[in-house]
C-alpha cells in the first residue's frame, strides 16, 4: 500500500512574544529541524500510532477518540484528526510513525511540529486540498480543544509558511502573512535552558486570560487597538498587574513594528537592542521568563559577536534566541554553553540555526535503488 510522509518544521519567535492571541504582530522563523510523519491507510477506522521510547505506541478507534490522558504525546496527531472530521473530512484509519529532532520543551514548538506534520499526512492519504491558513488553523484548534493549551496560531502558522533564510511576519488583526529576507551576515543561536516548558501546565492560559482582562478594562476588544500613549494614559486606572501584561504586549507590538523597519534598512544592530528590550519586558512585565533564561541571555549578551538574546515562544522555561554575526555564530554558541553550565549548573546545547521552508509532503518512497534514503527528496509544500 502507498505509504506518504509529511515533514513539519519548529519555529523560533524572534520578536511579539505572546501578542498572537493578542491579535498582535510576531516576526519568526521555521527552523531547521523538525518532525516527519509517515503514515498509510488502512481498510477500518482504525488509527496506530507510534514514536520512539516507552510508551510510544498507541492504537485507538476513530469514533473513539478522546484525549489520552497516560500517553499525551499522541493528543497533538489525534487532535488534529478530531478537528478534520468536525471540519467534515471523511478521514478512515490509518498507521503513522513519527520521529523527528525538535527538542520538546524547548520552545521550538515541537508540538505545532506534529500537528501539521498529521495534518500533512491526513491530507495526503485521503487527497485533500486544504488551503494553508485553514491546516494552520485545524492544526491550532487542535492545540486549543484537544490538548487543552489555548494557545494562538504563531507556531502552526510559522511551521506551515517559513521560507528558507526569510523571517515570516505575521499580523494576526488581518491574518496577513508575508516574509522577508533574513539579514545576510547575520545568524541565529537557539540556546535550550534545561528547563522544559509544558505550556498546560504553565501559567500560559492565565496569561491569556490576563490579557483578555486588560483589553476589557482598557475597553478594547483586544490588546492590539492600544498604544503605548492609550496605554499610559490609563495606568493610574489600571489593576497593576493587568497594566503590566498589557505594557509587555503594547511593548512588543511596537517592537516589531520597529524590527520590520530595520530589516527594510539592513539595521541589525537595532533588532539585537528590541530583543534586549523583549526580554526585559518578559521578565518585569509578563513574569514569564525564569531565572534560567534570565542566565542565558545574560551570559549571551557578554560574548563578542552578540547583537541581542530573549527567551522565545511561551516562556516558563524553554529556551533562548539570540542574534549573531554569522562569522561568530559557532563560537558563540561554545562559550554560551560553557558559561551557562558553569553559572547554572544545568546544560544547554546551544546550536545555530539554518532558517528553513516550511512544512512539505509527498509519497513515501522507502529505499533509491542504490540504497540511500529517499524519503524527503519527492515532499512538496503544503
Ligand atoms: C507559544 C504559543 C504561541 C505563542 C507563543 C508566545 O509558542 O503556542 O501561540 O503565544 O507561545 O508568543
Amino acid at each position: 500500500m502507498a505509504s506518504a510522509t509529511a515533514y513539519a518544521p519548529g519555529r523560533v519567535e524572534l520578536l511579539g512574544n505572546h501578542t498572537d492571541y493578542n491579535r498582535g504582530v510576531v516576526l519568526a522563523a521555521a527552523i531547521d529541524r523538525g518532525l516527519t510523519v509517515t503514515g498509510s491507510s488502512r481498510d477500518d477506522d482504525v488509527i496506530s500510532l507510534r514514536a520512539s521510547g516507552p510508551k510510544a505506541r498507541l492504537t485507538v478507534a476513530i469514533r473513539e477518540l478522546r484525549p489520552q490522558t497516560e500517553q499525551r504525546w499522541a493528543n497533538y496527531p489525534l487532535g488534529v484528526v478530531q478537528q478534520f472530521l468536525r471540519a467534515g473530512y471523511e478521514i478512515r484509519g490509518f498507521e503513522a510513525e513519527v520521529s523527528g529532532d525538535v527538542p520538546a520543551g524547548a520552545g521550538l514548538s515541537s508540538s505545532a511540529a506534529f500537528e501539521v506534520a498529521t495534518a500533512g499526512l491526513l491530507m495526503k492519504l485521503h487527497q485533500l486540498r486544504i488551503e494553508p491558513l485553514e491546516v494552520a488553523k485545524l492544526c491550532q484548534r487542535a492545540e486549543n480543544e484537544f490538548v487543552g493549551v489555548k494557545s494562538g496560531l504563531l507556531d502552526q502558522a510559522t511551521s506551515v509558511f517559513g521560507r528558507a533564510d526569510h523571517l515570516v511576519f505575521l499580523d494576526f488583526n488581518t491574518d496577513a502573512i508575508r516574509t522577508i529576507a533574513f539579514p545576510p551576515n547575520f545568524a541565529l543561536v537557539i540556546a535550550d535552558s534545561g528547563k522544559k516548558h509544558n505550556l498546560l501546565q504553565s501559567k500560559y492560559n492565565t496569561r491569556r486570560e490576563e490579557c483578555v482582562a486588560a483589553a476589557r478594562a482598557l475597553g478594547v476588544d483586544s490588546l492590539r487597538e492600544v498604544t503605548p500613549e492609550q496605554l499610559d494614559a490609563a495606568r493610574a486606572s489600571l489593576d497593576p498587574i493587568l497594566y503590566r501584561r498589557a505594557a509587555h504586549i503594547v511593548g512588543e507590538n511596537s517592537r516589531v513594528a520597529h524590527a520590520v523597519e530595520a530589516l527594510r534598512i539592513g539595521d541589525a544592530a537595532a533588532i539585537g537592542v528590541l530583543m534586549n528590550a523583549s526580554h526585559e519586558s518578559s521578565r518585569t512585565n509578563f513574569e514569564n521568563s525564569t531565572p534560567e533564561l534570565d542566565t542565558l541571555v545574560e551570559v549571551a549578551r557578554s560574548v563578542s559577536g552578540v547583537l541581542g538574546s530573549r527567551l522565545t515562544g511561551g516562556g516558563f522555561g524553554g529556551g533562548t534566541v539570540t542574534l549573531v554575526h554569522a562569522a561568530e555564530a559557532e563560537s558563540v554558541a561554545e562559550q554560551i554553553q560553557r558559561a551557562y553550565t558553569e553559572r547554572s549548573g544545568h546544560s544547554s546545547a546551544p546550536f545555530v540555526c539554518r532558517i528553513a521552508d516550511g512544512a512539505a509532503v509527498g509519497w513515501h518512497v522507502n529505499e533509491t535503488q542504490d540504497g540511500a534514503h529517499a524519503a524527503g527528496a519527492k515532499l512538496d509544500r503544503i
